[in-house]
């Protein structure tokens, strides 16, 4: 009994190991070609970049994963998602535990310390989303309200910079879906989530649920696709996006997953 119960132990253990050695590894497909496995971090509750619609499956969906597929294809390399809290995207980038992170991920000058970034390949805005009727429309409405924001988000940045000078508290969750929660059972009065991930939720709850879009710093608003420092795979990645830009290729996954609300 004691030892099986070891080398179910030792089994385990090993298959933990091997999973956590390293991000690349290699995979021989159907056509029996050894291919470069990619591993891509992202927090799949945004749609409609990255999430899982259950109605559909359990896989995860959307405009990053469309992206992250076209340019591993184009670079001959396998695919392989893995989900995550948002805040833990660039330590498992630093860890080596993913490759590259695609998850409408911003290139901020601080994260730029500690990551390397593609091109910009969509530019959002922020936008308070709060119960219908409760009036806030508006960063000076906050003012004696609590405020959800996503853990380690630049909203969370965002939110702290307006506390300053207005008076509000601040409440982090580590997914989207829980701040919509908070709001809906009246713990939270607003959130600040970007525009185009708002909006799919208040078209969820159109009877009790609104939006404004308030004042964004455009410098810091764009997504781009995130690598470990020093990565060769940043100018390899970047080389394909920019060709998929200019080709028309992005715009087209653009009215795919936005245009169809
Ligand atoms: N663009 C914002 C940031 O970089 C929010 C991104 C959140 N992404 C997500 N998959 N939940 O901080």
């Amino acid at each position: 009994m004691k030892k099986w119960l070891t080398l179910l132990l030792t089994s385990v253990l090993s298959i933990g190991v091997l999973s956590a050695c390293g991000a690349s590894g290699e995979k021989t497909n159907s056509e029996g070609e050894t291919k470069k496995v990619l591993k891509m971090g992202t927090s799949a509750d945004y749609a409609p970049f990255e999430y899982i619609d259950t109605a559909k499956g359990n896989e995860i969906i959307g405009f990053d994963v469309d992206l992250a597929k076209m340019i591993t294809k184009e670079l001959g390399y396998e695919l392989e998602i893995v989900d995550m809290d948002f805040n833990g995207l660039i330590p498992a980038l630093q860890a080596g535990k993913v490759d590259f992170v695609l998850a409408g991920m911003t290139p901020t000058e601080e994260r730029k310390k500690n990551a390397d970034f593609s091109d910009v390949y969509y530019v959002a805005k922020n936008m308070i989303v709060a119960k219908k009727g409760s009036g806030i429309k508006t960063v000076e409405d906050l003012k004696g309200k609590t405020v959800g924001v996503q853990l380690g988000s630049i909203q969370e940045g965002e939110a702290k910079k307006l506390a300053k000078t207005i008076d509000m508290k601040i409440e982090s969750r580590n997914r989207i879906p829980e701040l919509i929660q908070e709001i809906l059972s009246g713990r939270f009065d607003a959130a600040i989530i970007e525009d185009t991930v708002a909006k799919g939720y208040i078209q969820n709850n159109k009877e009790k649920l609104e939006g404004h879009t308030i004042p964004t710093n455009e410098e810091e608003a764009g997504y781009a696709i995130a690598f470990p420092k020093g990565s060769k795979l940043t100018e390899e990645f970047n080389k394909v996006l920019k060709e998929k830009i200019a080709k028309g290729e992005v715009d087209k996954l653009i009215q795919k997953w936005f245009d169809q609300k």
